[in-house]
């Protein structure tokens, strides 16, 4: 089975999101389980910047009357192969998105793909896009490369982290690409790359499957609910895993005492007391420790939590460390808190890995109070290293986090339904309450640490997907 995945972002060479994290750990997964997986993504400025990848050739695309070129590296990590899609003109700029032209951008970046593909001289059976900024190559596929026998028994799914941003353009974005036009590129009168990709792809998936019906509502579907209703029988959730030797508590190199589950009271307990010493903190104090890592936009819930910070600090005796960055207000806000509280509060406005492991091992509480959270991944992580995620009943985070209760003592963290303040207080106080019963927070941890969110069983899913299309016929 030969598969290649595309996306405009993956560890460990460029990152923004989650998405990131799932190019850069289900390649290895799948080719554990004996798929040839390669990897195709941008050649971002910051990436050409590490001269890390090696020259393999180029081709041309037309675009925008212009035959431009592409040129493609290749580089290999963890045994995996990377190739990059070299444009000065489309990336060779300091961020990754948010320009004017991101629709032409990733438009070329997509006609790339399907050229590159004979330049590195792989044909694969399958090819696996994901998110709009790679949501056009199913349907270049089927209308500019169906004259070749090579190309015509590729297929195609497409994989949704995140529904909200649908790559939306105005009607015109078409003058600068050379295909047919066909309805199922429109949408509210606008050329919409998700789209295209729901309605074109062999299979499409999400990223769990509490996501996945709730996509289908209006609620969450931000309008697309109606054109994947039209898909459901070729729509799946597959739950994301994480990288359990990245995110290992017994070697993560930015922690400063190694644990498991044989010493993980110990473990926690230095952790912490580093994670306090480090925000210059007083390290001895036996309370609550609230940790968040996020970005700060609306989708995180921060609009929830911040009404309550300051009952949750005069009401009782938890910290706070805050990671993360984003929206202007929530990072200013952050910032008041940290000044008004110094003793209790303290955030990072910005992001750092070695921070971000810092605050899983050291904190007891990790707070992801999201309005939607298509997997999530930081709930993930934090359980691995024993600490209690705080979640909303939401995407991945209701299928991963089962809520503590206290009767049957099942359960290895907190959550809460509906997304208001309220509810979230409440669920903050309930497990400040059970910390302060230490056995039961023992056994809360430890169930944590035990769990297995590995990969290994979501890329079998997959492969049974890539397997499922292969049977069925060519179009
Ligand atoms: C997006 C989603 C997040 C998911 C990630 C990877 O970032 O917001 O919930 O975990 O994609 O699929």
């Amino acid at each position: 089975m030969k598969v290649l995945l595309c996306a405009s972002e993956g560890t460990p060479f460029i990152k923004t999101g989650g998405l990131a994290d799932v190019v850069g750990a289900l390649p290895k997964a799948l080719k554990a389980n004996g798929v040839d997986i390669r990897v195709m993504l941008p050649y971002y400025k910051k990436i050409k910047e590490k001269n890390i990848a090696s020259y393999c050739g180029y081709a041309y695309v037309r675009i925008s009357n212009r035959n431009e070129y592409v040129g493609v590296f290749h580089s290999e990590a963890d045994g995996i192969h990377y190739y990059f899609i070299d444009s000065d003109r489309y990336f060779g700029r300091d961020g990754l998105y948010g320009y004017g032209d991101d629709g032409e951008r990733f438009a070329f970046f997509d006609f790339a793909v399907l050229e590159a593909i004979k330049v590195i001289d792989f044909m694969p059976d399958v090819i696996h896009v994901n998110d709009w900024q790679t949501g056009l190559v199913p349907y270049i596929l089927k209308n500019n490369y169906h004259y070749y026998p090579e190309y015509r028994r590729i297929k195609t799914m497409f994989s949704i982290h995140n529904i909200q941003y649908q790559g939306v353009f105005p009607k015109e974005i078409m003058n600068i690409m050379y295909m047919p036009y066909s309805s199922s590129l429109e949408y509210d009168n606008c050329i919409n790359y998700m789209k295209c990709a729901i309605m074109e792809s062999d299979i499409v998936t999400t990223v769990s499957d509490t996501y996945k019906n709730e996509v289908l509502t209006d609620e969450y579907g931000y309008r697309l609910n109606y054109i994947l209703e039209l898909r459901k029988y070729d729509f799946y959730g597959i739950l994301n895993g994480i990288d359990v030797n990245k995110y290992n508590p017994e070697t993560d190199k930015e922690i400063s005492f190694h644990y498991s589950l044989n010493n993980y009271i110990q473990g926690k307990a230095a952790n912490k007391q580093h994670l306090l010493e480090y925000f210059g903190l007083n390290k001895n104090e036996n309370v609550p420790v609230f940790g968040l890592v996020s970005r700060l936009v609306d989708q995180k819930g921060i609009d929830i939590l911040m009404p309550i910070l300051e009952d949750v600090l005069v009401h009782s005796n938890a910290l706070f460390i805050l990671m993360g960055s984003g929206d202007k207000v929530y990072e200013d806000y952050f910032r008041y808190m940290e000044n008004k509280y110094p003793t209790r509060f303290k955030s990072f406005i910005g992001y750092s890995d070695s921070v971000a492991q810092k605050i899983y091992a050291g904190a007891d509480i990790f707070l992801m109070p999201s309005k939607f959270e298509p997997c999530g991944l930081g709930q993930m992580i934090a359980l691995r290293y024993g600490t209690l995620p705080l979640v909303r009943e939401t995407g991945g985070l209701k299928d991963t986090v089962k809520p503590y209760n206290k009767y049957e003592d099942s359960g290895w963290g907190f959550s809460f339904a509906n997304y208001n303040t309220e509810s979230l207080k409440e669920v903050m106080y309930f497990a400040i309450d059970t910390f302060k019963d230490k056995k039961a927070w023992e056994s809360l941890v430890k169930r944590a640490m035990e769990l297995d969110y590995s990969w290994n069983k979501s890329a079998k899913a997959y492969i049974n997907l890539y397997e499922k299309m292969c049977k069925k016929g060519g179009y």
